[in-house]
């Protein structure tokens, strides 16, 4: 068979704006952080935690997690079917349509223009670039898979393409809305209806965005980068569809306690613990991928990358549904536990996983060798260290928060004020501050190691 021509501009395209946006996220997810135990970095009116947060889940989730995930979906697509991406046309189309969106995002954001739902912050007319970007980018990727010239489909594009089709449905239907200016609009829901629908998208988008994207990532790079055959396609496809299956059913664990009807928290309950199967299947069948390769872990970092990565994934996956547990959740809820476990999965999960793709597409992206290993190390030793940090301080801080919300008196009074509970976060506030920080000096050691790439990276004898 001929060797395809495969389009790698695209893919350039989307890895330099995803890390342009994964700094810029960083960036704000630092200040915040600061802004907490020093108020007056808040410059009110546009840069206040209120706004600038929403600005930083945006950019993280949107602009760094899923710009990546287009650049390598772009680059495993074209590979696994043999074939050109659809249309080349469309497809810088989208380039930049996402960038105009991510920017539309972030200056509305900072102006005050927000739905107040949870990760679907976006009014109206953002809403519908959103939609253009999905519709665009899904027929590029389906029509390649339609035109493909391999005709087994690996387990990679079943996970691309369920986030493609998962994406879409949730967000139309959590968008449902009532403009009433430009700027404005109104839920087509209302009270625990609305809540129900927004914590079905907000747990799906979990699913769809942070969770079927860098599997699939992880399903094509690690075989990949160890040179050990996937260890079983089976259960990875049993995985899939368990998966895609049971998250949809889990989204009202986020209302616990609430006015939602309790067969309704329940079944959530039910299916988060559920759901360890699924997730532990692709966990296992990583590990069981790196039998007789373990030594690898010492002297190959992409393969550190990707099984820290997973692992954590893993150990994310084990969390989850014990906070879905009514019991624990009473506990640890409202708490800084939660955003403990949320950087786990975005520092640790998803940012290991597409550091590591992006290492490895870059000899067959520019044609040359990764300019330094040692630096990359360093990158990995740097993000580890400043995602634990982040973690396991707020992991305490939650504990300590939730004992002291509820001390009781004998006679049946609060044993703390609330603001004595506030003041006791501040240590922890400043420890994950700073572990931000050793996050943000790895991020930037992965840029200029990119850049030198680039610039003075070893050619390699060939294009691959
Ligand atoms: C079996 C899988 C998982 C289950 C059952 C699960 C469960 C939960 C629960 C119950 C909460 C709510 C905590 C609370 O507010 O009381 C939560 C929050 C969250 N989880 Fe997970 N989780 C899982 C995996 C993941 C993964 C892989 C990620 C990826 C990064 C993730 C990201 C988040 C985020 C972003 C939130 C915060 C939502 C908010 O803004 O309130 N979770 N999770
Ligand atoms: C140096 C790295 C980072 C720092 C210092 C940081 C800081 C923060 C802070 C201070 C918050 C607010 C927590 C709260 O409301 O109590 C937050 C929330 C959040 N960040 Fe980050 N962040 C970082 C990296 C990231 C990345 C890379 C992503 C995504 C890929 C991300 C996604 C999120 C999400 C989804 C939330 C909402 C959590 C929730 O509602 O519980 N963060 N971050």
């Amino acid at each position: 068979m001929d060797k395809p021509s495969y389009n790698y501009d695209i893919v350039r395209g989307f890895v330099n704006w995803s890390i342009l946006w994964g700094v810029v996220a960083v960036l704000v997810g630092i200040l915040i952080a600061f802004q907490m135990v020093l108020p007056q970095l808040n410059f009110p009116p546009l840069f206040t935690y209120g706004r600038l947060r929403p600005l930083h889940t945006n950019a993280g989730l949107f602009g760094w997690g899923l710009g990546s995930f287009f650049a390598a979906f772009y680059y495993i697509t074209q590979r696994l079917t043999r074939q050109r991406v659809w249309s080349d046309r469309l497809a810088r189309f989208q380039l930049w349509w996402f960038n105009a969106t991510i920017i539309a995002a972030a200056v509305t954001l900072v102006l005050g223009y927000n739905t107040s739902k949870e990760y679907h912050e976006l009014e109206w007319p953002l809403d519908i670039m959103v939609v253009v970007l999905w519709v665009i980018f899904a027929v590029n990727i389906v029509m390649t898979v339609v035109k493909r010239r391999e005709e087994q489909l690996y387990v990679s594009l079943w996970f691309i393409l369920g986030s493609l089709v998962g994406v879409a449905v949730l967000y139309v239907v959590n968008a449902a809305e009532v403009p009433v200016s430009l700027f404005k609009s109104y839920s087509a829901y209302a009270g625990t209806n609305d809540a129900n629908v927004q914590w079905w998208y907000g747990h799906n988008a979990v699913a769809m965005v942070l969770t079927l994207p860098p599997l699939a990532v992880f399903y094509y790079f690690l075989p990949k980068t160890t040179g050990a055959p996937l260890y079983s396609h089976r259960l990875s496809i049993v995985s899939f569809w368990s998966l895609v299956f049971m998250y949809l059913w889990t989204g009202a664990h986020h209302l616990l306690w609430t006015p939602v009807p309790d067969w309704v928290q329940t079944l959530a309950m039910g299916f988060s613990i559920m759901l360890i199967a699924p997730s532990w299947g692709s966990v296992i069948n990583g590990y069981l991928t790196m039998n007789g390769q373990w030594h690898q872990m010492r002297t190959n970092y992409l393969v550190k990358f990707l099984i820290l990565g997973i692992t954590f994934y893993g150990l994310q996956t084990l969390q989850g549904p014990s906070q879905a547990v009514r019991t624990f959740s009473a506990f640890i809820h409202y708490t800084e536990w939660v955003p403990g476990h949320v950087h786990m999965g975005t520092m640790g999960w998803v940012s290991m996983v597409m550091f590591a793709s992006i290492y490895y597409m870059l000899p067959h992206l520019y044609g040359r060798r990764v300019y330094s290993v040692p630096l990359a190390n360093l990158h990995f030793w740097l993000v580890l260290l400043g995602q634990l940090g982040y973690s396991v301080s707020l992991w305490i801080a939650g504990v300590q928060q939730a004992t002291m919300w509820h001390a009781m008196n004998p006679d049946g009074s609060l044993h703390y004020s609330f603001m004595e509970s506030v003041l006791a976060m501040y240590p922890y506030w400043w420890v994950r501050a700073f572990a931000g920080v050793v996050y943000l000096a790895g991020v930037l050691v992965f840029v200029y190691n990119i850049a030198m790439t680039v610039r003075r990276g070893e050619p390699v004898a060939e294009a691959v």
